[in-house]
């Protein structure tokens, strides 16, 4: 097949793009996300503050843009994010109590999921966490776990698969690529312990914004999908140029390939010009909307799996 999608839809998988609602109007922009890529992840528009600014107020205004674009030209849709530390509004900040924080919680995943309920195929519901370093299974600080308390994560999958059942419902997180390092483990156990204990999850999410590809990153891959769950490809992105981008970028395509579990690659943006990675160059294209080696050696490992 001669195009990322395509390409990817030979093995049922999709290869999308983080879409920014403000690039809608560009027409080289749209041109390249229209004939290359088969699903896309709103970059910044449904996360909580721009989806509830005020408490019970909901506007999707700039998320529905990109939905009805995607949805007019047959694309999939990823849902990020439903609960993080980041991007949240003055008022979740000052959530005061465990239940009102629980309210909140349960008001925020209904009023979302719901809006889009049959049209979003997978949720990142709990994105980014777990905390860097430390011990095995430590989360990071945040209004969730200070009002209420390391239950949040469990709590609020819960909370999703009763407000979109059809939904896949995913752990989202960065740095959980090596297979062996200690936050992979944490996220590993829980995912373990969620399926042990019949908590909701479907699957986890490798955000995978790197320099290095970790050298057992396929191995990550396949002890996640041994516990059951999909493995998505969520924000991929890597650092550089030339033919150490496109070899990098190869394996990344070749590792999920090879598990029938990894359903799918999203790259976190179109061009090198809008990356949210200022100074480098860690996507296909380029800034002029031209075809780099590493779009080469993607769609050759998809068209050669
Ligand atoms: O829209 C406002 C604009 O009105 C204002 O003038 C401008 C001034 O700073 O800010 C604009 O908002 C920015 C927004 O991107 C849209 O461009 C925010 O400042 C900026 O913080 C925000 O950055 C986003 C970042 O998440 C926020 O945490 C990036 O675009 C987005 O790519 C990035 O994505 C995250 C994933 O959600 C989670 N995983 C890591 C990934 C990369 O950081």
């Amino acid at each position: 097949a001669g195009t990322l999608g395509a390409a990817a839809a030979q093995s049922g998988r999709y290869f999308g793009a983080a879409v920014a609602a403000g690039r809608l109007g560009e027409s080289a922009y749209v041109t390249t996300l229209d004939r290359e890529f088969n699903s896309v992840t709103a970059e910044n528009e449904m996360k909580w503050d721009a989806t509830e600014p005020t408490r019970g107020s909901f506007t999707f205004g700039s998320a529905d843009r990109i939905v009805d674009h995607a949805q007019s030209r047959g694309m999939k849709i990823r849902g990020h994010t439903l609960v993080w530390h980041a991007q949240i509004p003055g008022w979740v900040q000052n959530l005061s109590s465990a239940a009102d924080a629980r309210a909140a919680l349960t008001g925020h995943i209904n009023g979302v999921m719901g809006h889009y309920r049959g049209k979003i195929h997978t949720w990142d519901v709990v994105n980014e966490a777990f905390a860097d370093g430390g011990a095995v299974g430590s989360l990071r600080s945040s209004i969730w776990t200070q009002r209420i308390g390391n239950g949040f994560i469990e709590e609020a999958f819960r909370a999703a698969r009763a407000a979109d059942p059809n939904a896949k419902l995913c752990y989202n997180d960065y740095n959980i690529d090596d297979a062996d390092a200690a936050k992979t483990r944490g996220v590993y156990n829980m995912v373990r312990d969620f399926k042990a204990r019949g908590v909701p999850i479907d699957c986890v999410g490798l955000q995978s914004h790197f320099g290095q590809v970790p050298s057992n990153y396929r191995r990550n891959i396949e002890q996640f999908a041994a516990l059951g769950v999909d493995v998505q490809i969520t924000e991929l992105d890597i650092g550089g140029s030339g033919t150490a981008q496109a070899d990098a970028y190869r394996r990344v395509v070749e590792a999920c390939m090879a598990v029938s579990r990894c359903t799918g690659i999203t790259v976190w943006g179109v061009t090198d010009r809008y990356s949210w990675r200022s100074g480098d160059t860690p996507l296909l294209f380029d800034g002029n909307y031209n075809k780099k080696p590493a779009y080469d050696a993607v769609l050759n490992a998809l068209n050669n799996a």
